[in-house]
């Protein structure tokens, strides 16, 4: 009981709850604990330090992104590639799954000879694939899209358009149509800028 009374409304002076009084101490050594954790043993990161974690994290991930971009090939963006690896790894690839059907020097046999300039599916690097990955299964050439990834057979198509004019011993005679890759003729005109003198002599 304290000693003050106002108007007969007395203080009582209790003791804190235990609860209270350890949660109290509890906070003191979770101060002396984070103080040595963070700033002298330093064996936590800090906030700019995390932050700067993070970030390099998502740079990492993006990074991962792109390289996976890369190896993704499809019919609408697939060029020919030309460097000696890729092509061994196509050569390899025609070699293990290919020769039964197209030859080893891919003139043909049940499959059609694929260094003429005659394509029953279209000819270029573009038709090539699509052949390659969805196949034509009622002709007898399956679809190789689970078999081997995209990155793959863009490497066996381009490793078949380096064999064009080989004109293997034995190859099958040509089949399908003449195919002439497209080249873009036009010149490329550029529609905004409009020659003056033309417009004033008009
Ligand atoms: C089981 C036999 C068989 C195997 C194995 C096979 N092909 Fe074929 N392939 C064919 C047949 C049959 C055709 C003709 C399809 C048609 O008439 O449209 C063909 C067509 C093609 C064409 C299109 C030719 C054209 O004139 O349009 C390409 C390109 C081709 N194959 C590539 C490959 C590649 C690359 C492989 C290996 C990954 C392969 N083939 C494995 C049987 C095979």
């Amino acid at each position: 009981m304290l000693d003050h009374n106002y108007d007969g409304i007395r203080e009582l002076d209790n003791n804190l709850p235990p609860w209270w009084i350890w949660g109290f101490y509890l906070t003191i050594v979770f101060a002396f604990v984070y103080l040595a954790h963070y700033h002298l043993f330093r064996t936590g990161p800090l906030q700019t330090e995390e932050y700067n974690i993070a970030m390099q994290e998502a740079a990492d991930q993006a990074k991962a992104r792109e390289l996976k971009m890369k190896d993704f090939v499809s019919a609408e963006t697939i060029t020919a590639l030309n460097t000696p690896e890729a092509l061994g790894a196509g050569k390899g690839i025609f070699e293990k799954n290919c020769v039964a059907c197209h030859g080893a020097e891919l003139g043909g046999s049940v499959g059609p000879n694929l260094t003429d300039d005659f394509w029953i599916n279209g000819g270029g690097i573009k038709n090539i694939f699509k052949v390659i990955t969805d196949g034509v299964s009622a002709k007898g050439m399956i679809s190789w899209k689970s078999q081997l990834t995209p990155k793959q057979i863009q490497q066996v198509a381009s490793f078949i358009l380096t064999k064009h004019g080989s004109n293997p011993v034995g190859g099958k005679e040509p089949q399908g149509e003449k195919y002439v890759e497209e080249t873009i003729s036009a010149p490329l005109t550029d529609s905004i800028s409009v020659d003056s003198t033309i417009i004033v002599n008009q």
